[in-house]
This record gives structure tokens, sequence and C-alpha cells, in this order.
């Protein structure tokens, strides 16, 4: 009763997101010195998929990504995460390497089909699975860090996917509900923190609109609205499960983690880019957030493919509609707001035709573009623009929701084996400086989770972009994990809850270096590494030359013929 009327007072409250936002004010302002409210939790995260291999291990079942990654063609060089990090196997070395960084939190997911091979309760819970993640988290415990458990990052059991299309049938809310709660009933004693969902928006557009991801389906402009539909159902029915069978008992909190870039309108006193920006925001965070806190799709949305599903002459939106009885029901459904950020995109204005066919990205009608001097050390598509990032957190007031930064970080190529890894130190140290700056603005930002602990299985990519503050060495059976310049810089950060003096800020860099080169001696003396080594710094650079070379040699003899 008091919970439906503190929802009720927080609706009359809340503002639409970005309603009140002051576009032209972006003051991409100096460096700033100064700490984080006593308390913050600073952490590190993971994911199941990613780190743990061990895919058919212990009565594990498939899962999506399993299955997607055998397939030939769908992941860089055909690699899979069937043994990635072999977290599974060495989750007390990772806890030692949490507890010298003096983390106060880490985000791991659990793997659906490795507690329930077949998706569902009913038929078989698998006790070794269940024992895994109860000794992960009790270690974590003894060892001070809390537990943040992500109850999907995108593992979905292959078997219901295939009975009923995963994510694009309604009864997934049913089932998810179900693995949810054996979660809580499991270890709901311990765990306080729960992400419903991880990165909504990748699991419906990559996952059913552009299908890079499991399971790999291409229902273009439809399919990832239906998907992201029932995945808003199936989180407000955990969090209403959780509110009356759990809440009094274990006193934990529900949150979702939504990841989003910025959009910045290219000309900001241009009318037409502002609102082609908003659009950009509202297609991807307010695509999840505004149905989660203020119970329908952003106005935009339903307008612009309302609209163009008319073009289209199709009877109805494609976005689908919430009854009024789903709008109360999943309205208020996030104890905090978990947000993923990695880059910024400038956005403008750009009309799609209507016989340019659905989809997801011509309904936006905008084009994004970047600035080709933003540092861009890893991912093609991570481009390092921090100020982006306090701007982001300044339009997602939805109420002015606890949030937790859920993930955050930058990779490098598979190819590089310098563990100084300098773009990483600078990218944190700006990046985390805008979000204390954000803190400084009033956003209620309670912890910061770095992404990620471990180089790991970057999904389509393979093993080929490297997130990881450890470096691992995925052609040792051992997986053996080698700390990067960035761990000692973290930690520096961590141990003074933020950046106290430019004169110790400027030493921790320097440090950082120091520790790393006796890092890199190490792993050079690894002989797959040394082969590495021989193959950037000799053989790539020799054939480039050659080829250089051989061009030049055809193009003057071609322009000795034509003489
Ligand atoms: C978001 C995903 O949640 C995570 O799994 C991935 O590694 C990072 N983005 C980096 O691409």
């Amino acid at each position: 009763m008091l919970r439906t009327g503190i929802r009720l007072l927080a609706l009359v409250l809340c503002v639409s997101a970005g309603g009140d936002f002051d576009w032209t004010k972006n003051e991409k302002t100096s460096f700033y010195y100064g700490t984080f409210p006593t308390g913050f939790s600073w952490g590190v995260g993971s994911s199941a998929y990613q780190t743990e291999g061990a895919w058919n291990t212990d009565g594990k079942g498939m899962s999506i990504w399993d299955v997607f990654a055998h397939k030939k063609g769908k992941i860089s060089s055909n690699e899979t995460g069937d043994s990635s990090c072999e977290g599974y196997y060495k989750f007390k070395d990772d806890i030692n390497l949490m507890k010298e960084m003096k983390l106060s939190h880490y985000r791991f997911s659990v793997s659906w089909p490795r507690i329930l091979p077949s998706g569902l309760r009913s038929e078989h819970v698998n006790e070794k699975g269940i024992r895994y993640y109860s000794d992960l988290i009790d270690l974590l415990l003894d060892s001070k860090i809390t537990p943040v458990v992500t109850l999907y990052h995108w593992d979905l059991p292959q078997v219901l996917q295939e009975k009923y299309g995963g994510w694009q049938n309604a009864s997934m809310v049913g089932y998810f509900n179900e693995f949810a709660n054996l979660c809580f009933e499991r270890f709901g004693n311990r765990v306080k923190h729960w992400i419903t969902f991880n990165n909504p928006w990748s699991i419906s557009v990559e996952g059913y609109e552009t299908g890079e991801h499991a399971p790999g389906l291409r229902t273009r402009g439809s399919g990832a609205y239906k998907a992201a539909h029932h995945i808003i159902k199936a989180h407000a029915k955990v969090w209403h499960t959780y509110d009356m069978k759990w809440r009094s008992k274990q006193k934990g909190l529900i949150g979702i983690s939504l990841t989003a870039d910025w959009g910045e309108p290219v000309d900001v006193s241009n009318q037409r880019d502002v609102e082609a920006a908003e659009r950009y925001i509202h297609f991807y965070l307010g695509w999840f957030a505004t149905p989660l806190f203020h119970g329908d799709y952003p106005a935009v949305m339903k307008e612009y493919i309302g609209r163009k599903s008319g073009q289209q002459g199709l009877g109805a939106s494609r976005l689908p509609v919430f009854s009024p009885q789903e709008k109360s029901y999943v309205r208020g459904t996030v104890d905090f707001l978990g947000l993923g950020h990695y880059t910024t995109r400038y956005v403008t204005q750009k009309n799609y035709p209507s016989g340019f066919g659905d989809s997801y990205f011509a309904d936006r009608d905008l084009a994004e573009l970047v600035d080709p001097k933003w540092p861009d050390p890893g991912s093609e598509w991570l481009y390092s623009v921090p100020w982006g990032f306090r701007r982001l957190l300044n339009f997602a007031q939805y109420g002015n929701p606890m949030i937790y930064v859920t993930e955050n970080g930058v990779s490098e190529k598979t190819l590089c084996t310098d563990l100084c890894d300098d773009w990483r130190m600078q990218y944190f140290r700006e990046y985390i400086n805008e979000l204390l700056k954000a803190v400084r603005d009033g956003v209620n930002v309670k912890g910061y989770t770095a992404w990620s602990l471990l180089d790991g299985f970057e999904w389509d990519e393979g093993f080929s972009e490297r997130f990881g503050l450890y470096f691992v060495d995925f052609r040792n059976k051992n997986k053996p994990r080698f700390p990067k310049a960035s761990v000692q810089f973290y930690k520096c950060i961590i141990s003074s809850n933020g950046f106290p003096s430019q004169r110790e800020v400027e030493s921790w860099k320097r440090k950082a270096v120091e520790t790393c080169s006796s890092s890199n001696q190490l792993l050079a003396a690894d002989p797959l590494i040394g082969h590495m080594e021989m193959v950037t710094e000799i053989v790539v650079p020799t054939v480039c030359t050659l080829c250089i070379l051989l061009s030049a040699v055809f193009f003057m003899f071609l322009l000795r013929r034509r003489l």
C-alpha cells in the first residue's frame, strides 16, 4: 500500500527525462579535482558467457550464444566462448585480484541454462550450477565484496529459443520470472543488488533486427520492438514478484542495466538537429526507461513508428501498445537505474522515405556522425568522448533515480600486447572525472563499475577486442591473467575515492607505468606472446612495406606503358 503511494507520488513529481535539459549548456570544462561522496561504491564487471567457459560441463544446458558461436561465419575468426577465461574454474584467483584492487562490488551474471538446463524450473534444477554461484557469492562476501548479480546477460536457454522463438514470444515473461524466483530463493539471503536485464537495446536490436548477435534473427522493423515489449514486461513481473514475495525478508533492490550512447546535435542552434538528438536518446534509453519509470513508450517513438507504419499500409503500429493495466503494472518498477555508457555520436535530422522499408534505424529519421579527431583506440564504434557521459547522466533524469554506472570502459585490438595501456588510463581518468562533475551537478550516482575485470569473449568480435583491466593469454590453456597499467591506475582512484589533487593524480600514471613494465617482461617471456609480438612487430610491417613497394612498381609500369 505504502509502496503504491510512493510510486504514485514519484509519478506526480517526475518530469520526463530531458524535458528541462539545457542543450546549449555544454561546458567542456577542465579537469575537476575533488572526491566522490563517502560510501561511493567502486567495482568491476563481467558476464557469464564472456568469461566462464565450461560451456558443456557439470550439467549445463546450451544457451543461444553456445549455438550461435558454433555456427560458421557468425563470430570473428569463428571463435567461441567454450573455454574463454575459464572463469568457472578460476573464480577464486579472480576474487584475489579484486581483493588486491580493494573493490567494493563485483558485477557478474548468472547463466540461466547453467542452473536450468532446459530453461524450465519444472523440468530440472542443476544443483552443480547452483553450487558454483553460491560458492562465488560466499567467497565474495568473505572478501568484503558486494555481489551485484545480473540475471540475464544475453544467454537464453537454447530450448526456449527453439520451442517458442525466444523473446518474440510472450511466454518468456513467465519463464524468466520462474528463473528469477529460483535465484531469489537460493541466493537472495546473500545478494541484495539484482539487475534483471543487461542492455535490452542490444538484445532486441542486435538479436532480432540486425542479427549480429544470437539468436541472429533479422525481423526488421518489428522483431526488435516485440522483443523489447516482452523484456519490459518480464522485468516488471520480476520486480512485482520480488516486491510481494521476497522484499520484506531479503531487503534487496531490483534494477535494470540500460546502455546508451550520448547523442549531441550537430548544430545546437538548429531546432531540427536538437530534436533529432532527442529522438536518438529516446529510441535508445527512453525506449526502456520511459515505460519503466512513466508507464509508456516515449511519445516520439509512438508518433514516428505509428506514422511510418501507416505510410507502409499497415493497419497498426509496429510498436506494440501497453493496455491501461499494463501501463500501471510496468510503471515505477525500478529500485535503481543501472547505466552502461561508452561513447557519443553527433546527430542530425535525416528523412528516410517510406519506400526504404521497415527498420528500427529508419524509424528514427536521423543520421549519426563522428568527429575524426575523437580518439578510438580499440573497437570500431568506441570513440572516447568524456563530456558525453556527463550530458547523458544529466539527461537521464527520470525523477532523479538512484543510479549505478554498471558498465564503462574501453578496448584495444587483440594484437596489442602492451600492458602499459596509456589510452585506458586516459579514458578512465576523463570519464570518471565527468562522472564526478555529474555528481556535483546533483545526479544521484551511487557507484561505478569498470568494464571489465578480464579480457573476454567480445560477442561477434570474438577475442579480437580486449576490454579487460587484466590481459588474458587466451592461447595458453591455463588462461593466465596479467595486470595492465590501468589496474594500478584504477586502484589509485579507488583508494582516493576520486581525484584529490593535481600533484597526486599526476604521480599515478608514472607509478602505473613503472608497475606494468615488469608485467610486460613476464608476458614477453611467454613463447606464444613472443610469437604474437613477432607478428605485430616484424611480419605485419614487412608485408605492408612489400605491398607498398609492389604497388609503386606496378604503378610506374602502367605509367610507362601509357607514355
Ligand atoms: C555491453 C555489453 O553488456 C558487454 O557485454 C560488452 O562487453 C560491452 N558492451 C563492450 O562491448
